[in-house]
């Protein structure tokens, strides 16, 4: 039970008067109109004087509080005015209460904070880790030939091409780095007009016919007689996205694999589907795969020549966008990434297609 100032000058008043007129009970002469005179007496002046006591301590107390609060920068906290706080009945348990409130929040914040810390710090040490490996074998070949390789004209190319390869794959993740802190940070904004995702699809197609052929898998469409599918989208950075996506299809997927791009329409958005009957991505790894620098399989991701910022990327470009990828994967079926795109003019489209379908058709 919580006793409020009133309560406790009642209850200590009323002690107080009962032990007063006991006592003066006792004394002869005194008659039972004075005993009642002074019981109500010592109640009335006891219950005041302990009401403005308590109160004035409580007002202190909460003073105080209210102090510190403001010395450690509580801005968030959602306190009452300080007038209402004197008139609640119990103003240190409200206040109590208020402080946990708030305790819990900070508590969570610096769990937050500590994670950061923690990703921070794996980040700093996937990126020199990352960087080493191009950096070391580029410095490898290029001493070998001041070392005296150079002579033979046979070594001196093929070790100035891998010394190459390095430093464009290097060139490659300094730049996935640099889009991917510019979109934190905001600096990339995005620009959304009307663009064909069908011929978008069709271009990245021909990109990766050489890697799609060299692993026999086919590219397709659905449905494939769709013309065009009209969204309002930045092209550049959805090319981006489409392209990871394809790509990692086509690289992880299964040797003579399908990769299909579906296009479903809807009334304002299009769903647009990567789809791949590869080896799939196991569960535990699904929650992680848009982590910079996560790669299921790590030493395969690597042959196949991936940073592991692909997806990363993509969460980040369609966040901005306004829309989520989604990822759907079942072992030895397949995995599908989907997300949703605006449509762009809706309208004039259908009636551009409808008018085109009834004009006359020039020989
Ligand atoms: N369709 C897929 N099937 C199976 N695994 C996939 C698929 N797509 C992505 N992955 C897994 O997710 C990881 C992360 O993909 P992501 O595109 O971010 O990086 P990456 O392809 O390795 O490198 P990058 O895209 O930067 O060249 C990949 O390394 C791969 O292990
Ligand atoms: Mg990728």
């Amino acid at each position: 039970m919580s006793l409020s100032p009133r309560s406790i000058a009642f209850i200590l008043a009323f002690l107080i008067s009962l032990i007063t007129t006991s006592f003066l009970a006792f004394v002869e002469g005194v008659s039972k109109g004075m005993l009642f005179v002074s019981a109500i007496a010592s109640f009335i002046s006891s219950f005041f004087l302990i009401l403005y006591t308590v109160d004035i301590l409580v007002f202190r107390e909460v003073n105080n509080m209210y102090r510190t609060i403001h010395k450690l920068k509580m801005k968030d906290f959602s306190m009452t005015p300080r007038k209402k706080l004197i008139q609640e009945s119990n103003p240190m348990k409200t206040i109590n209460d208020e402080i946990f409130v708030y305790v819990t929040k900070k508590q969570k914040e610096i769990d937050e904070l500590k994670k950061l810390e923690l990703f921070r710090r794996e980040f700093l040490a996937d990126v020199s880790h990352e960087f080493k490996t191009p950096i070391f074998a580029a410095q490898g070949f290029i001493h070998t030939l001041l070392d005296g390789a150079m002579e033979d004209e046979n070594v001196r190319e093929r070790f100035l091409k891998k010394a190459a390869k390095n430093l464009d794959s290097l060139d490659v993740l300094v730049k996935d780095l640099l889009v991917l802190s510019q979109m934190e940070t905001g600096d990339i904004k995005m620009n959304l007009l009307p663009m064909d995702m069908r011929l978008l699809t069709n271009n990245i197609f021909s990109r990766l016919e050489n890697i799609a052929q060299d692993r026999g898998v086919s590219l397709k469409v659905k449905p494939d007689d769709i013309p065009e599918v009209w969204v309002k989208a930045d092209a550049d950075r959805i090319e981006q996205v489409m392209l990871n996506l394809i790509e990692n299809a086509v690289k992880y997927g299964n040797e003579g694999g399908k990769v299909i791009v579906h296009f479903n329409e809807g009334k304002k958005y299009v769903e647009i589907a990567v789809r791949d009957n590869g080896p799939g991505i196991p569960h535990e790894h699904l929650n992680r795969i848009f982590e910079r620098f996560y790669r299921v399989d790590k030493s395969r991701s690597k042959e196949i020549g991936g940073t592991g910022l692909g997806l990363a990327i993509v969460k980040h470009i369609l966040n901005a966008h306004n829309t989520k990828i989604a990822v759907m994967s079942k072992p030895d079926k397949g995995t599908t990434f989907s997300f949703k795109l605006e449509k762009a003019f809706t309208q004039t489209l259908i009636e551009k297609t409808e008018n085109e379908a009834l004009s006359p058709v020039s020989p």
